[in-house]
């Protein structure tokens, strides 16, 4: 018995070692396998006594169970923000402006870290012990993710691995967590095969998986930590970042390596002009650098702003551009017509992922930045997954194509094209368009809409170039017997997809709304109108004056709408969808039942576990 438990002890602190090693040192000396065979004969050891186990003990880094939400987490000291410079002047101007406030000629250092792009959070260590962590919030206070944090390797359950300095009485270090561009990768194959989309940055994706109810969920992410600053602190006197930085490692806290002590603010311009060129090779994403005064004496005379300390500044590099080469420019049609011009590109690495194409907007933005095919354009990802062409590099080489005029008929369908005087957009204005048709049903059928499973791209194709459905309404018409030969549609999957449209005539008047795909009209807006007019047949009466009375609804709106059901080939295919048996009444929700009644959402960017639409839809049928 006394040998297990000190064979338990030897094994923790084996483990924390290596970990040690490995994640703050970067210097493993034992291989995955072997660390493997070391956590393996702790688990069964611990299975054998449950009695020693402990909550800092390696193995209980995944607690058990989800939890039901995030307590908030008020910061004893605020966590500031901190102002940005973006060139080598402004850099100049806060070292005048620094040395100005200190006065006279007073030397001092600064110190220089990467400013790596993730999530700020703090891990509060009471003798040792890790016993609260918590994101940065809006500064004030943050969300409790304790559970989460421990999740991750890299961050020490207890301190004083690495050795040479006294544990602290309590000590709260401030990092940043972060995910590693391959592991960025990964989670998108992963992402890929679920059929979800893909993780637009690593930052996006850090603050994501720290917001998951089940750690379990969380350590399948392999998120990363850097540690670069002091916050509530009980223990031996630290005077400068610099010891602070070093104290973090001997505890065995992560810190970046690449920081540095510099006396001029020269000196720190070279390291920033140094890493603009080596940032390409890390293996995380950094969006700039972070230069502080390295004496607390003087951050403290310094003192702070209403936002930020005015000992640090940040410098942010440009978003990450990469060169390539127009192949070509399609024209794509919209749901509604609108007629977008999207560049293919030679295939270029850019922030983490290959880029093919790029869309260019609209036919003023290709003219003004004058982008023809052949020529070799600049690329970036403003933070976003979606790329931008930033400018033309070579427009005087020889044999240069023709400008890109803006079609006057449309790509698809050789219809009309019109542009309204207040728009930008030109539109295909042929309402049997063949390309707006394809879009419209795909977005008929999507899941924010009528979610008809089965009903995809390939289907839809299909069904249009056999001229099987003209219009939303002739899904309704479909029988097993044509469906079933379509290419790769056998029986079984024919009578599923028959089944799912026949189920979608009763998803009800707001997701039909959604549907129909009225310019302007989404899903929120759909929500509000079916949650106003009841029923399809009350909101086609009403006119623009009744519409602008109800909150949230706008002149172009209102215009839209009546357009909308102005039109004789739009009222048809409402008379067809009806006829069919297609629900125009707005469902009943359980507004003020529900358990989100009176209480506001706003979703942005991307979903982990689904789309936005499908939040909203969440949060309306709880009464939110
Ligand atoms: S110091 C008073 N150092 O950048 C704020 N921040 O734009 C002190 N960040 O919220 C922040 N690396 O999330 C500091 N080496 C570093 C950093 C860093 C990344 C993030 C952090 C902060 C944001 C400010």
């Amino acid at each position: 018995m006394a040998t297990d438990a000190q064979r338990i002890e030897e094994l923790r602190r084996l483990i924390e070692h290596h970990n040690y090693l490995y994640y703050v040192k970067a210097e493993p000396e034992i291989s995955d396998r072997e660390f493997d065979r070391l956590y393996s004969e702790l688990v069964e050891l611990e299975k054998k006594h449950p009695e020693l186990i402990t909550p800092e003990s390696p193995t209980q880094r995944v607690g058990g169970q989800p939890i039901e939400g995030f307590e908030s987490v008020t910061h004893d000291i605020p966590m500031l923000s901190i102002d940005n410079t973006y060139n080598a002047d402004e850099l100049r101007a806060f070292d005048v402006r620094t040395r100005r406030f200190i006065g006279g000629d007073q030397e001092f250092d600064y110190v220089v870290e990467l400013k790596v792009d993730g999530v700020a959070a703090k891990v509060i260590y009471e003798n040792g012990a890790l016993t609260l962590a918590a994101t940065r919030g809006d500064g004030v206070t943050g969300d409790d993710i304790s559970a989460n944090i421990r999740t991750i390797g890299a961050i020490p359950l207890r301190l004083g691995t690495g050795g040479e300095r006294d544990v602290p009485a309590l000590l709260e270090a401030r990092g940043e967590i972060f995910m590693t561009m391959e592991e960025l990768a990964r989670q998108n194959r992963i992402r890929e095969k679920k059929k979800l989309g893909p993780l637009a940055n690593p930052r996006n994706a850090a603050a994501g998986a720290l917001k998951l109810l089940d750690p379990r969920e969380c350590a399948k992410r392999h998120l990363s930590v850097f540690f670069y600053g002091l916050g509530v602190y009980e223990g031996p006197e630290i005077d400068y970042h610099h010891d602070v930085l070093e104290t973090f490692v001997s505890l065995g806290l992560p810190v970046n390596p690449h920081w540095k002590l510099l006396s001029s603010i020269e000196e720190v311009i070279e390291f920033a002009e140094q890493w603009a060129l080596k940032r390409a090779r890390l293996p995380y994403q950094i969006d700039g650098l972070v230069v502080k005064v390295d004496s607390y004496a003087l951050q403290s005379r310094l003192g702070r702003t209403a936002k930020a300390p005015r000992s640090m500044i940040a410098y942010k590099y440009p978003a990450e551009q990469a060169a390539s080469k127009v192949l070509g420019i399609r024209v794509q049609v919209g749901k509604t017509g609108t007629l977008t011009p999207v560049a293919d590109l030679e295939p270029v690495k850019l922030a983490g992922t290959t880029v093919k194409r790029a869309s260019l907007h609209n036919f003023d933005e290709v003219k003004r930045k004058d982008i023809r095919v052949g020529d070799h354009v600049l690329v970036e990802k403003a933070g976003e997954i979606i790329p931008q062409v930033v400018a033309v590099v070579d427009a005087q080489r020889e044999g240069r194509q023709e400008k890109l005029e803006p079609p006057d008929n449309c790509p698809s369908c050789g219809g009309p094209v019109a542009r309204s005087p207040e728009e930008v957009y030109l539109r295909c204005t042929n309402l049997d368009c063949p390309a707006q048709l394809r879009e419209r049903l795909r977005y008929f059928a999507s899941r924010q809409a009528m979610d008809i499973e089965g009903l995809g791209p390939a289907v839809i194709d299909q069904l249009v170039d056999r001229a099987m459905v003209r219009d939303p309404a002739d899904l309704y018409d479909l029988e097993t017997g044509k469906v079933e030969k379509l290419e790769r549609m056998g029986t079984k999957s024919s009578e599923n997809l028959i089944k799912a449209i026949k189920a979608s005539k009763s998803r009800g008047l707001e997701r039909l709304l959604t549907a129909l795909a009225i310019r302007h009209v989404g899903s929120t807006m759909a929500a509000t109108l079916a949650g106003h007019f009841g029923s399809l047949e009350r909101l086609m009466e009403a006119d623009t004056g009744e519409l602008e009375s109800i909150k949230d609804v706008g002149c172009t709106v209102a215009a839209s709408i009546v357009d909308f059901f102005a039109s004789d080939q739009n009222r048809k295919v409402i008379e067809k969808l009806r006829k069919a048996g297609v629900s125009t009444i707005a469902k009943a929700r359980s507004r003020e039942g529900g358990e989100l009644f009176e209480k506001t959402f706003v979703f942005t960017g991307t979903l982990e576990q689904m789309t936005r639409a499908e939040a909203e839809n969440m949060v309306r049928d709880r009464g939110g």
